[in-house]
């Protein structure tokens, strides 16, 4: 037996072994059920992409406009207008470049001529029925301007207006700043920085007919450093007097509010109709109050775990347009403990805050504490309106009552998520959340919200949320992850359009277009259908197709909330077709006595679990196959270390997923003796010498140039044991182990060949003719399983493995 094959073996075993008992065939909850790489995006016609140009990049600001058709995106130095229905047939492009004497200013000022000195899109909202408002950094001299959009898709124009208006305000000078603007009315709100240094961050409001207000300017109570995330208007009763500004962002937590530096999430407030105080606050907010988001998960410690860093939002429209749900994606701030989280916050647990106690103190050394005093009236906070307030704008607001505002902009109460956790939590891998949208599906069971979170990674996770017996018990289905980038990037904004059913991302290298769902993955039975709990999706009696819930159609079948294949589908299939026999794989395998073998089976759900069994022949008891020594189950199949005759038999892989069990795979192994494979291979001295080298003897490591690479890529494993460089390294090792069983599959076709040869020419010892026919027909058996084989593991490459 060779020693080096031999411990290769037993080390990729061990590492199996470990992955194991460390529960990865336990806790396969948070697994994608389906995973799918660029390429497999691409070749199953899921993605369209626009590679972008070579003088552009940053595809950030997104402007969906569902009636005309049309993406906008801004990017560096460009405006874009793809078609929603493909964005790589027919888009137009503007380019918008900083004048060279900006250009210049900002090379002399130190910053990049490349990354820094372009103008950046940052600003990108509707401003009339013809024309949008658009910013960009110009050069860290920010600009805006019109961009004409036509009335109808039929008007078919794209034009920027050669009137440039300062962009102080409305856009960053640094590219890199994080801003958030919304243009409501024909007046822009934005979250930005107004300084070429970055330092004076404020919340404005510019364009339109009054005059430009802002936030309080150095006075880290109100901002400090801000992030911002995203801005909404949300209407606080029917009187659009009332109507509230919302936005979202992170900041520095405010000095005496945690010790050392700590980031904190917010929620900040304004009132639409907000003019600025008469006396004090002139032109600056008077109705601006913030409070903190929370985003955590309890630690067995005692001590939370906080997600503080904002990434995004999304509002989820309800019935009531003055109560939408707030989903917002976090990450941790922490280096070392890498993870990200999605929080949804209600309104009416914002609103309940920002009507609780004022944060206070006395002074720089106090504690914040609730403030316990005396709140002047109108309650600070309040938008003037006949509703709540009785007074008719903030320049009527007493003095006591900008007084107040001006030192109290934060509440003391944070808000806490419904549930008072996320509903997902991801730590245990290497990409972090950055985007979501979410979507309303009508499903046969009722209404589900089905988010698409973006990573850093270039992939989206498509997420569905159930119900598992109340609203306060949701389980969260990762029903997918895409890869929608050719390369790793960070995703940078997400748009979702009901009306074509697609999602558009952009990143710093290109924007992708996908559908919201591609039914026809998840296989090719009602059960299979029945098992991806995927609201889009319901088995129409003969393929997995979209669930239009209009269509009164007795035959749909669909179970989101339970995914229970036996109630939708038994009737509809016999047993056999149900449990998968239909489509069972039944197949060959032939092994070598004291070498190894793999048995290949996974199923195309990674949720699913894989068991093995196991019997002699069809009419014995089977029994599992637990993993040990010589046998070792993984994601990919089971490994059988040192194949012993009595291995011989029937195995069977099963798959198990929501408490239904699939069998996936029948092998039929047959153990072949040494002796007598020994004896075929040294019958022919010549065919043996071939450039074969059989898999079984590999212990003088110099003997062949693969033996040599084999034993080099051991030594490096062994001085770099890291654990994906031994995962690779078996899966590589699986792969040449085929080839090898290919290989010797040929040499002992070639033995036959010569030996049948040779019957012709001379007398042979029966028993050993016969014995030899029996093992010819089975090589050419093998032979032709290889051949077929081949293609499959060719095809499944591409494709999803088809069960
Ligand atoms: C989008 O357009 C491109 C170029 O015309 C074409 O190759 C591709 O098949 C189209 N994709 C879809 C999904 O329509
Ligand atoms: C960038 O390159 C494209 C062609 O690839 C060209 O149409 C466009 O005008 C260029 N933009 C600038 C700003 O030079
Ligand atoms: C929209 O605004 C632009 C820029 O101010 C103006 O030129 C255009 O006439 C306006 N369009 C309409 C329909 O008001
Ligand atoms: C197979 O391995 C067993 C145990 O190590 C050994 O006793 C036996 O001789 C080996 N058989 C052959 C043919 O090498």
């Amino acid at each position: 037996m060779g020693s080096l094959w031999g411990s290769i073996m037993l080390l990729c075993g061990l590492v199996l072994l470990r992955i194991e008992g460390s529960g990865a065939q336990q806790t396969k909850d948070n697994v994608p059920r389906l995973k799918l790489s660029y390429k497999d995006m691409l070749e199953s016609n899921n993605l369209v992409t626009f590679e972008g140009l070579a003088n552009s990049s940053a595809y950030h600001t997104f402007l969906l406009d569902e009636e005309k058709g049309r993406l906008v995106v801004g990017a560096k130095d460009h405006i874009f207008s793809f078609n929603l229905l493909n964005i790589s047939r027919d888009y137009t492009q503007i380019p918008w470049l900083a004048s060279p004497t900006r250009r210049d200013e900002c090379k002399w000022a130190g910053k990049d001529l490349s990354r820094e000195c372009s103008n950046f899109i940052k600003v990108l909202q509707p401003f009339n029925q013809t024309h949008l408002y658009v910013c960009g950094t110009g050069a860290f001299h920010p600009v805006c301007s019109y961009l004409e959009v036509g009335k109808k898709p039929e008007d078919s124009v794209f034009k920027l207006e050669p009137l440039i208006e300062n962009g102080r305000g409305k856009s960053p000078y640094d590219p890199k700043l994080l801003t958030a603007s919304m243009l409501i009315d024909g007046e822009l709100y934005a979250g930005t920085s107004a300084d070429f240094m970055g330092r004076d961050f404020a919340i404005f409001r510019t364009l339109g007919k009054h005059h430009p207000i802002r936030t309080e300017q150095h006075d880290s109570r109100w901002l400090n450093d801000p992030r911002f995330v995203g801005v909404h208007l949300i209407p606080e009763s029917d009187n659009p007097e009332d109507d509230k500004i919302y936005l979202l962002f992170k900041e520095n937590a405010m000095d005496g509010e945690h010790a050392g530096k700590a980031t904190h999430a917010r929620i900040g407030q304004l009132c639409k109709n907000d003019l600025g105080g008469h006396r004090s606050l002139v032109n600056k907010w008077t109705t601006f109050l913030k409070a903190r988001l929370i985003c955590s998960v309890p630690g067995s410690n005692g001590i939370d775990t906080h997600f503080d860093e904002l990434q995004d939002v999304f509002l989820m429209s309800t019935k009531d347009p003055k109560s939408p749900i707030i989903y917002a994606v976090f990450t941790t701030s922490s280096n070392i403990f890498k993870g990200s989280a999605v929080c949804m916050y209600s309104m009416a647990d914002i609103r309940r805050v920002f009507l609780g106690p004022y944060a206070h103190r006395d002074g720089p050394n106090y504690q914040w504490v609730p403030f316990q005093g005396r709140v002047p009236y109108p309650r600070p906070g309040t938008c003037p309106s006949k509703t709540f307030g009785g007074f008719d704008t903030t320049k009527d607001l007493p003095d006591e009552v900008v007084t107040f505002a001006r030192s109290h902009p934060a509440m003391f109460n944070p808000v806490y998520p419904i549930n008072n956790r996320p509903i997902i939590v991801k730590t245990d891998v290497d990409y972090q959340f950055t985007q979501i949208v979410v979507d309303k599906v009508e499903a046969e069971d009722g209404q589900y919200d089905v988010m698409f979170i973006g990573t850093d990674m270039g992939t989206i996770l498509k997420v569905v949320s159930i119900p598992r017996g109340s609203w306060h018990d949701l389980e969260e289905v990762l029903l997918e992850e895409m890869t929608v980038f050719r390369e790793p990037t960070a995703i940078k904004a997400m748009e979702l359009s009901t009306k074509q059913q697609q999602l558009y991302l952009g990143s710093d290298i290109g924007v992708s277009q996908m559908p919201l769902h591609r039914c026809e993955v998840y296989g090719k039975a009602c059960a299979e259908c029945c098992l991806a709990r995927d609201p889009y999706c319901a088995w129409d009696g003969t393929e997995c197709s979209r669930y239009f819930p209009m269509a009164k159609r007795r035959t749909r079948r669909q179970d989101i909330r339970n995914g229970d294949p036996l109630t939708q589908c038994s009737d509809l299939q016999h047993h056999d077709e149900l449990s998968g026999q239909a489509t069972l794989l039944d197949k060959s395998v032939y092994g070598v006595e004291n070498s190894s073998t793999f048995l290949e089976c996974s199923p195309k759900s990674q949720r699913a679990l894989t068991y093995w069994q196991y019997q002699h022949s069809t009419d014995d008891r089977k029994q599992e196959i637990k993993s040990e020594e010589r046998f070792i189950r993984t994601d990919q199949g089971l490994l059988i270390r040192t194949l012993n005759k009595k291995d011989s038999g029937i195995y069977l892989c099963q798959a198990v997923e929501h408490g239904f069990i699939q069998t996936l795979l029948k092998v039929t192994l047959e153990v072949i003796d040494t002796e007598r494979l020994e004896d075929l291979l040294h019958r022919d001295e010549a065919a043996a010498a071939a450039a074969v080298v059989p898999a079984r003897d590999l212990s003088p490591p110099q003997e062949t140039p693969t033996q040599r690479l084999w034993y080099r890529d051991f030594l490096s494993l062994v001085n770099h044991p890291t654990l994906s460089s031994v995962d690779e390294f078996c899966e590589q090792v699986w792969k040449r182990e085929r080839k090898h069983r290919r290989q010797k599959a040929q040499l002992v076709q070639q033995v036959q060949t010569h030996q049948q040869h040779q019957q012709q020419q001379k007398v042979v010892n029966p028993r050993t003719h016969m014995h030899a026919q029996g093992l010819a027909a089975k090589w050419k058996h093998l032979q032709e399983r290889q051949k077929g084989r081949n293609r499959r593991t060719h095809e499944l490459e591409r494709a999803p493995r088809s069960v």
